[in-house]
C-alpha cells in the first residue's frame, strides 16, 4: 500500500513528479491522449513495480516517452521513414517502434524485445515532467490492466489509489484515445494500433497506403508479435453490444450524432459521444462515457453503428476490444487486422 497524493499540475507538482520519477517512484501524469502511469524506463525495479501496480502481464512492453527527437535518437535507431514521421507528427499522438539502443532503457521495460516503442507527447505538463526528469520515461495508460484507459485524474484515482505515489491533475485529456502505433523496424511502416493520429494523415505523408498488421504465429510462448493486442483489453464490467439498432430492456445506450434507436427512451443511461457528429469530440469522450455507463446499473451497453473514417478507426478498435468476450488466459488477439 502506497500513500497516493493527488496534486495540481502546477510548477511545484511538476517538480515533485520529476523528483519522484528519479527516485524510482510511480507517477500518473496527463498526456494529450490518456493519463499515463510513469516510471524511470532505465530502472528495472521501478518498471517491475509499475507492472505490479497495473497488474499487467509482464510480456507487454512499455512506450518510452521522451521530450524531443534528439532524446528519441538516444533510445532507438531511426530509419528514414521513422525520421520523416517523427519530424512531421512529433510532439503528438504517434508512437514509433524502431530498433532499440539496448543500453538506453531497461530490458524489462522492452519486455526483452530488440525494438523499442517511443513517443514524444504534446501535452505541456508531460513535456515539462519529461524535461525535468532527464531520462526516458515508461508510461502505459494509468489503469489497472484490462480496464478502460483513464482520461481524467479521477479515473486514475478510482483504479490506482493506494498503488502509486502521485497523480498530477491537469483536467481531461483532449484526444481521449491512445497514440497510433507504427512499427518502423521493417521495409515499410506497419500499423500496430490505430489511435489519436489518423491513418489518413499518416498515409498523406508516406504517399502510400499503410500496411496492416497480420499475426502469423499462435505460439503463446514467444513474445507477442504485436504485444498488447489483447482481445479484451478495454473492458467495462458489463457486456458491450456493437452496431445496435435497438436498445434492449436493461441496456444503457452509447450513441452518436443524436441517434436514438428504438428502445432509447427506456435505456438505463444514455451518452452521446458527439451530438454534432464530430469524431474528434467522440474520441475525447469515449473512455469516460464507457465508464459512466458501466456504472449506470445497466445489464449491458448497446452501441450504435459509428463512422469508420478518421478517428472512427481507433474508436471502432477500442469498442471491438470492449465488446470482446473476456478470455480467462488473456491470450493475444491473433485475429487483429485492419
Ligand atoms: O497514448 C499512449 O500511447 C499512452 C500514453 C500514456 O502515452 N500509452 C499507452 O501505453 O497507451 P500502453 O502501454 O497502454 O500501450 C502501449 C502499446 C502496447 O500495446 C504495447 O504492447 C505496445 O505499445 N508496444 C510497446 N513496445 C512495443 C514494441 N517494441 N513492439 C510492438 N509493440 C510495442
Ligand atoms: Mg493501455
Amino acid at each position: 500500500m502506497r500513500a497516493t497524493r493527488l496534486v495540481t499540475a502546477d510548477a511545484a507538482g511538476i517538480a515533485e513528479a520529476a523528483r519522484r520519477l528519479r527516485d524510482g517512484g510511480l507517477v500518473a501524469l496527463p498526456t494529450e491522449t490518456v493519463y499515463g502511469l510513469a516510471c524511470d524506463a532505465t530502472d528495472p525495479r521501478a518498471v517491475a513495480s509499475l507492472y505490479a501496480a497495473k497488474g499487467r502481464p509482464s510480456f507487454n512492453p512499455l512506450i518510452a516517452h521522451v521530450p524531443d527527437l534528439s532524446a528519441a535518437r538516444r533510445v532507438g535507431m531511426f530509419p528514414p521513414a521513422a525520421e520523416t514521421l517523427a519530424g512531421r507528427f512529433w510532439p503528438g499522438p504517434l508512437t514509433l517502434v524502431v530498433p532499440a539502443r539496448e543500453e538506453a532503457t531497461s530490458e524489462l521495460a522492452r519486455a526483452g524485445l530488440a525494438s523499442v516503442a517511443i513517443r514524444v507527447p504534446a501535452h505541456p505538463v508531460a513535456r515539462a515532467v519529461l524535461a525535468a526528469a532527464g531520462r526516458p520515461i515508461a508510461a502505459p495508460s494509468a489503469n489497472r490492466s484490462g480496464h478502460v484507459s483513464p482520461t481524467t485524474a479521477a479515473h486514475v484515482q478510482a483504479d490506482l489509489d493506494g498503488r502509486i505515489d502521485l497523480i498530477l491533475d491537469a483536467g481531461p485529456c483532449t484526444v481521449g484515445v491512445e497514440s497510433t502505433i507504427l512499427d518502423c523496424t521493417g521495409a515499410a511502416p506497419v500499423l500496430l494500433r490505430p489511435g489519436g493520429l489518423t491513418r489518413e494523415a499518416i498515409e498523406a505523408v508516406l504517399g502510400a497506403p499503410l500496411a496492416a498488421f497480420v499475426a502469423v504465429s499462435p505460439d503463446k510462448e514467444a513474445a507477442p508479435l504485436a504485444p498488447g493486442m489483447l482481445a479484451s483489453h478495454y473492458a467495462p464490467s458489463v457486456p458491450v453490444r456493437l452496431n445496435a439498432r435497438t436498445v434492449n430492456a436493461g441496456e444503457a445506450l452509447l450513441t452518436f450524432a443524436g441517434a436514438r434507436p428504438p428502445g432509447s427512451a427506456a435505456a438505463a443511461g444514455v451518452r452521446d459521444l458527439s451530438p454534432s457528429g464530430d469524431l474528434v469530440e467522440a474520441a475525447a469522450h469515449l473512455f469516460a462515457f464507457l465508464r459512466e455507463l458501466d456504472h449506470a446499473g445497466a445489464e449491458g451497453i448497446a452501441v450504435v453503428p459509428l463512422p469508420r473514417h478518421g478517428l472512427g478507426e481507433a474508436i471502432a478498435d477500442r469498442l471491438r476490444r470492449a465488446a470482446a468476450p473476456r478470455s480467462a488466459d488473456r491470450s493475444p488477439d491473433l485475429t487483429f487486422r485492419h
